[in-house]
């Protein structure tokens, strides 16, 4: 018998969504709080993924509603906008009868300000589906609507790349598969492969990727085996790409300057017994490095510390290795954060390339002659990625890429990138310099 799931997720996912576009907090930190309200496991998935499906539309829906409703909804009903955009989502998405989708927003709304807006909410959706046909052809003609990204971010993305902005775009809007990362200290990825399989989750090892396998459907992480004690991670194809780069062997010190949530820490820790500093601007964030890397088996040096500024924090020996993971537009990553596109604001670009490049100068004088710095960003932005790294070329001559054609990417000139979708990665930049002696 098909489960019936109420108006419970669909309130979570309306006040999810309302905290990420009203008041600008992130997707991932507000759920982690509102799901706590909702016990059964497929609920909770199902609150996650009309959050999400809502954040991708949002352009649309809310057109929608706005010419829907006879009054816009005042500051105070504002909930209800969202549990609007919530049901147009799910009538438009299909998975579920439009009575159903009506019969429970109509529901929740029931439960909010003695009920008052039950009425309302069943009026703009039974009008929706009168109206679905023209309302839907009044989306297709403009690009922001169409596509469900700012205009600012659609300029960006197609004037960085003409060919490809649009399937760029619509990589972003597609859900992703789950990556795992497989501790070859503790089993092969032919053991955890088989492993998995046996306890009912089937995968496959993408034949590019060493250490890599990718789930055939959503799972929750928690259930797979091996996971609680570290045999296996959860990091998207791309990112585990920085490991290789690195090219790392026992007793090198290393430097993580961008370190949390840690998840590349410990898949350098899973390669090899480097002495690995992990560094984070921010102290809170800094902890969960040090779970992380526990659940692995693993410990590092944890600093709290800015990474452009390394005279508050450096102790003076030279580095083998210098990964630095940048803090960036994250707009390679927007399939799994469909709130970045909405937190993110078109001044920001400027001030992370700053940030990047301060760090990039800051750092390379505590490389060692021979060593390798490595510089990463989850971004498509031609300006975080080949337009940072050509000038930080031209102004330090000692420094020469080092070309990695056996991995997956899009040469760069300089560095690597991948489009999100590309070997079904997420889209990540990278590039590996070595210091001349
Ligand atoms: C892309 S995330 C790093 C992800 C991490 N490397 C991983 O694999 O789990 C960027 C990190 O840079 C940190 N950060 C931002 N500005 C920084 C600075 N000036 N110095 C050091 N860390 C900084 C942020 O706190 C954030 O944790």
């Amino acid at each position: 018998m098909r489960r019936k799931s109420g108006s419970g997720p669909r309130l979570v996912s309306a006040r999810a969504c309302q905290a990420v576009l009203d008041r600008g907090q992130a997707l991932d930190e507000v759920l982690a709080s509102l799901l706590d309200d909702i016990d059964d496991g497929r609920d909770r998935a199902l609150a996650r993924r009309l959050a999400h499906g809502v954040l991708r539309d949002w352009p649309a829906l809310d057109s929608m509603i706005r010419q829907l409703v006879e009054r816009p909804l005042g500051k105070g009903d504002r909930l209800i906008h969202f549990v609007l955009a919530v049901a147009l989502h799910e009538l438009r998405d299909g998975r579920e009868p439009d009575r159903a989708v009506v019969h429970v927003a109509v529901e929740a709304a029931g439960g909010f300000r003695g009920g008052r807006l039950r009425g309302l909410v069943n009026a703009v959706l039974r009008n929706f589906l009168r109206r679905r046909d023209v309302l839907e052809a009044s989306i297709a003609e403009d690009p922001v609507l169409a596509s469900g990204y700012p205009r600012w971010l659609i300029d960006r993305i197609t004037t960085d790349w003409p060919e490809q902005g649009e399937a760029i775009l619509a990589a972003g809007n597609a859900v992703p598969p789950l990556w795992l990362r497989v501790n070859r200290r503790r089993w092969s990825r032919d053991e955890a492969l088989g492993a998995l399989e046996a306890a009912g989750f089937a995968a496959h090892a993408p034949a590019r990727f060493a250490d890599a396998l990718v789930l055939e459907e959503r799972a929750r992480v928690s259930d797979l085996p091996g996971f609680a004690d570290g045999a296996l991670s959860v990091q998207d194809g791309a990112a585990q790409l920085v490991a290789e780069e690195l090219a790392l062997a026992d007793g090198l010190r290393v430097l993580d300057a961008c370190a949390s949530p840690g998840g590349k820490s410990g898949h350098m820790l899973e390669r090899a017994d480097v002495d690995l500093t992990a560094l984070d601007i921010d102290g809170d964030r800094l902890k969960r490095v040090g779970e992380n890397l526990e659940r692995l088996g693993f410990e590092a040096q944890l600093e709290a510390g800015d990474a452009a500024d390394p005279q508050a924090w450096w102790d003076g020996r030279q580095f083998d290795r210098i990964l630095i993971d940048a803090p960036c537009s994250a707009s390679g990553v927007i399939r799994r954060h469909p709130d970045i596109r909405w937190l993110r604001r078109a001044a920001d670009i400027d001030a992370l390339v700053a940030t990047q490049c301060a760090m990039l100068d800051a750092l390379w004088p505590l490389l060692k002659p021979d060593g390798i710095l490595v510089y990463a960003t989850c971004s498509v932005l031609v300006a975080e990625n080949a337009g940072q790294i050509q000038s930080f070329l031209e102004r330090h001559a000692d420094a020469r890429v080092i070309d990695h054609p056996e991995l997956p990417g899009r040469a760069d000139e300089p560095g690597r990138q991948l489009l999100p979708g590309d070997e079904d990665c997420d889209g990540f930049y990278c590039l590996a310099a070595r210091r001349l002696r």
